[in-house]
């Protein structure tokens, strides 16, 4: 149950469309297996990947794109044994993607037989750099190859009835692009899959190049044109250039995008792909359930450090080592009254923590750390805390004085443990 009151912003009134604020979840796409895994130094081998997919299937991910199966006989077999060995509960549909290319695509729907349900990612790049510098190819014959590409996919995939398919269509490079560009390419995706048939549009910043809410405009201007078409999920896929990408996403939200994809802890090319655990739990801050459990938020940071082999941010919001900490005096003074006032049952008040750590499955015990920084309030609660010491506040003055001429000359982090042995000797107890 969520202990937090919905989010009402000061000074905004509701409005109905575009949000002013997110009060719902999107529907999530985990692309660590893909876009992450493509981003690492060392890609995962099989192994890693069946524990990233197991890992994402707990967290709650319905939706996971597992790899680019035409890229290598790695990221097939990945596919395959996901299949062959009935390793994707009902309720998860897998993704893979390819770029418009026939052999690729080929190969790719190929790695899918027999697959319950599945998402044919078909990606194309749209913006005049990619089209002249890259590419060489005039718009028509983008949209030629649009054309051609996802006609081969409906035809491959009409071949295979056995599984239920979904196209996902992405005009690569979508924030640089002309948005008339990009709808065109988008509209010829959908008259070649089948108009009527669902398909997902998803929409990247494939380099993140404007600020948020030039991106949540591109965003709006695309929803208004398929608003009345509920074949038509609206996707978007932010990375992470100039360092806003949850902005992006939270933004584009509003504006109107249903579905969002990105990387546990912001993994993916350059700066990462858009955070999911940042939005989701921004989201869960605000009242809104994300649908995805991070109630165990170590044990998921641990086993994604392992499948990556990248460490997280010991500051990396609502995950890192030390954002449970607090080592300023003033601020463990705020937290204790706040622990102190709190009753049974109220909404999370606690000044400077955004949400109980104990949610994440954190312990706020480990919250006030006493170093140089730290005041009295730091040091009195950790023993009343750790040992039941009550002291009067004469004596909290008193024992600080104590405690600031040890950190004077030894500079470090005094624990729980080293204080009451600091009280014991100075007042001469035991
Ligand atoms: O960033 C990007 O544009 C991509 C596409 C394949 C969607 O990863
Ligand atoms: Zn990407």
């Amino acid at each position: 149950a969520l202990k937090y009151p919905p989010f009402k912003p000061v000074g905004l009134t509701d409005r109905t469309w575009p949000d002013a604020i997110l009060a719902r979840a999107p529907v999530w796409l985990s692309t660590d297996l893909r876009d992450g895994n493509q981003a690492l130094i060392e890609p995962m081998d099989a192994q890693r990947k069946l524990r990233m997919f197991d890992l994402l299937v707990r967290i709650g991910f319905k939706q996971i794109e597992v790899g680019f199966p035409a890229a290598s006989q790695v990221e097939y077999d990945f596919v395959r044994k996901l299949i062959d060995e009935n390793r994707i509960p009902d309720d998860v549909t897998i993704q893979v993607m390819t770029p418009a290319r026939e052999e690729l695509i080929e190969r790719t729907i190929e790695a899918l037989r027999g697959a319950p349900r599945a998402i044919v990612h078909v990606y194309n790049a749209v913006a005049p750099v990619w089209r002249e510098v890259v590419f060489g190819m005039s718009v028509p014959e983008v949209m030629a190859l649009v054309q051609r590409s996802v006609q081969q996919v409906q035809r491959l995939t009409d071949a295979q009835p056995g599984t239920e398919w979904t196209l996902q269509y992405s005009p690569e490079t979508f924030s640089m692009a002309e948005l008339e560009v990009s709808l065109q390419a988008c509209e010829t995706a959908i008259a070649a899959w089948g108009v009527g048939r669902t398909i997902i549009l998803n929409l990247p910043t494939t380099v993140e190049n404007a600020t948020p809410n030039v991106f949540a405009d591109q965003i709006e201007w695309m929803v208004r044109r398929f608003k009345d078409r509920p074949e038509v999920v609206l996707s978007v896929h932010p990375h992470n250039d100039r360092g806003t990408g949850t902005a992006s996403a939270e933004l584009a939200l509003m504006a109107g995008a249903h579905r969002v994809e990105g990387c546990l802890f912001g993994n993916g090319e350059r700066t990462g792909n858009l955070d999911l655990v940042n939005v989701a739990l921004n989201l869960y801050v605000q009242g809104v359930s994300p649908g995805l459990d991070f109630s165990d938020i170590d044990a998921i940071r641990t086993e994604v450090e392992h499948c990556n082999q990248l460490p997280v941010h010991p500051r990396h919001p609502y995950a890192g080592d030390l954002v449970y900490t607090s080592f300023s005096g003033s601020h463990q003074d705020a937290i204790k009254k706040g622990f102190a006032a709190r009753q049974e049952g109220d909404a999370w008040r606690i000044p400077y923590l955004p949400l109980d750590p104990k949610d994440l499955g954190c312990n706020y015990e480990a919250v006030i750390r006493v170093n140089s920084q730290s005041g009295k309030g730091g040091i009195s609660y950790l023993l009343e805390s750790e040992y039941g010491l009550e002291l009067p506040r004469r004596l909290q003055i008193e024992f600080s004085q104590v405690v600031q001429r040890v950190m004077d000359t030894e500079g470090k982090e005094l624990t729980a443990p080293l204080l009451w042995t600091l009280f014991e000797r100075e007042y001469g107890l035991g």
